[in-house]
């Protein structure tokens, strides 16, 4: 309804107009909508796929099961990387059933069916049994398009999308300085949720939620409004950057003593956190001299390449429509939903971190503490309120989720009501609007 820029600070050079249209419940109940999602928008778009570190060599594959449909990505003789439908042309067996392996060829367990990697039939049982004769060489996996960009592999269903680099627009750019390239993913998990997909995505495109979701981020992150940055791209991706190694300024901290927390990043970097006292918000500018003194020498190499700003604030990119990557130097957040195959009010919740690496560095602490610093060091799949961590964080985000979808689920719901500050929520179901509704 009502999301025009008030207090909030939009980037006069990254705004974008919204029309108010409603956003009411049946988007995130409905299996009519999610059949108009699975038609219009899922096709429509690139999907992240996996990282590279688990195709180093020829033969490695990995699976991505999205809603109904599943993909693999499979590592060829010539270095490439070509994805294909997880199907057999056989009669539609699923051909590859784990997240990731490794095989001279593909397989399919029913008749034994024989794909080469890049996807060529290759062996099959009586092949002179067929009308048009051996179908070996003549038949080949469905393909769809393949592509990387820093440590990940893409995959998406249809060929008019932009190439994956335009797509991403602006964020290769804009990321460039953290050198995600060598970056290694530590933490993978994932959760099943009772809660429609959009859900978490609304609460990614905002951050109104953090003086009581996340009530303990404000004394390091300042979760003000008149400097947190929005910014809204032509591409329907978005960003938000929020002021790091500060506390909030919706109340006073800057007067006080400096919050534990504060201190504890202070000090990491050699600064004496007493010395701030009643002048908190001036520790930030001490960390970045620190950092950028201190920081190559202890192996941050990343650092030469970054702007102050990207050294100590939190960027938060927003991929249209259901990824986000939170930034820090030393952290690269994934944070995603996926709808679930059949139920438009259950989700899959997916939170990966990679870390740069560090001459060293034996372990690194992640979201659920100390780990150690090597690929999918913690790796799991849980049902959402088993007592499972997905990040203390994440866990925090996802308690809303159960609630929200109940709540959807009234009569009494008449839409959204939405302050200036989540204007990128308004935005987000506006696209989503025009990409699936009247399509049909
Ligand atoms: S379905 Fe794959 S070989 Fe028969
Ligand atoms: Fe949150």
């Amino acid at each position: 309804m009502n999301a025009e820029s008030n207090v909030s600070r939009y980037s006069p050079d990254h705004d974008v107009d919204v029309r108010g249209d409603t956003i009411t419940a049946d988007r995130y109940i409905t299996r009519e909508w999610m059949e108009l999602e699975n038609k219009h928008l899922w096709p429509k778009v690139w999907h992240l796929g996996g990282v590279l570190a688990e195709l180093e060599e020829p033969g490695d594959v990995i699976r991505h099961n999205f809603g109904k449909e599943s993909v693999i990505m499979v590592r060829q003789e010539d270095g490439s990387i070509r994805a294909f439908y997880n199907t057999c042309p056989h009669r539609g067996n699923r051909l590859i059933l784990g997240d990731a392996t490794s095989v001279p060829r593909i397989t399919c367990g029913y008749h034994n069916w024989q794909f080469d990697l890049d996807g060529t039939l290759s062996n099959v049982q009586d092949p002179d049994d067929f009308a048009g004769g051996n179908p070996c060489g003549k038949v080949h996996l469905a393909e769809l398009r393949c592509d990387t960009w820093g440590p990940f592999v893409w995959w998406c269903m249809d060929d008019d999308v932009k190439p994956l680099h335009e797509w991403l627009a602006p964020y290769p750019e804009k990321l460039k300085g953290y050198g995600l390239e060598n970056w290694v993913r530590v933490f993978n998990v994932s959760a099943d949720c009772e809660f429609n997909w959009k859900i978490i995505r609304d609460n990614f495109n905002e951050s109104y939620h953090l003086p009581t979701i996340h009530p303990e981020l404000s004394t390091f992150i300042n979760d003000g409004l008149p400097t947190t940055l929005f910014e809204m791209y032509p591409s329907g991706h978005n960003a938000m950057w929020m002021i790091g190694h500060q506390a909030t300024t919706r109340t006073d901290m800057a007067s006080g003593d400096v919050s534990p927390d504060l201190a504890g990043a202070a000090e990491a970097w050699g600064i004496n956190p007493a010395d701030y006292n009643g002048r908190t918000n001036e520790i930030r500018a001490a960390v970045i001299e620190a950092k950028r003194r201190l920081g190559p020498g202890r192996g941050y190499t990343n650092y030469d390449d970054m702007t102050d700003q990207q050294l100590v604030d939190y960027f938060h990119c927003t991929m249209f429509p259901n990824l986000t990557l939170t930034m820090s130097p030393e952290q690269c957040q994934i944070l995603r939903t996926e709808p679930h195959p059949t139920d438009p009010e259950k989700c899959i919740f997916q939170h990966w971190c990679l870390y740069p690496p560090i001459e060293r560095m034996k372990e690194i602490y992640t979201p659920v503490g100390m780990a150690p610093f090597e690929h999918d060091a913690i790796h799991r799949h849980s049902t959402y309120g088993d007592g499972v961590s997905l990040g203390f964080v994440a866990d925090q985000d996802l308690s809303i989720g159960t609630t929200q979808q109940q709540g959807l689920n009234s009569r009494g719901f008449k839409g959204c009501l939405l302050p200036g500050q989540e204007k990128r929520v308004q935005r987000f179901h506006e696209l989503l609007n025009d990409m699936v509704l009247g399509k049909d």
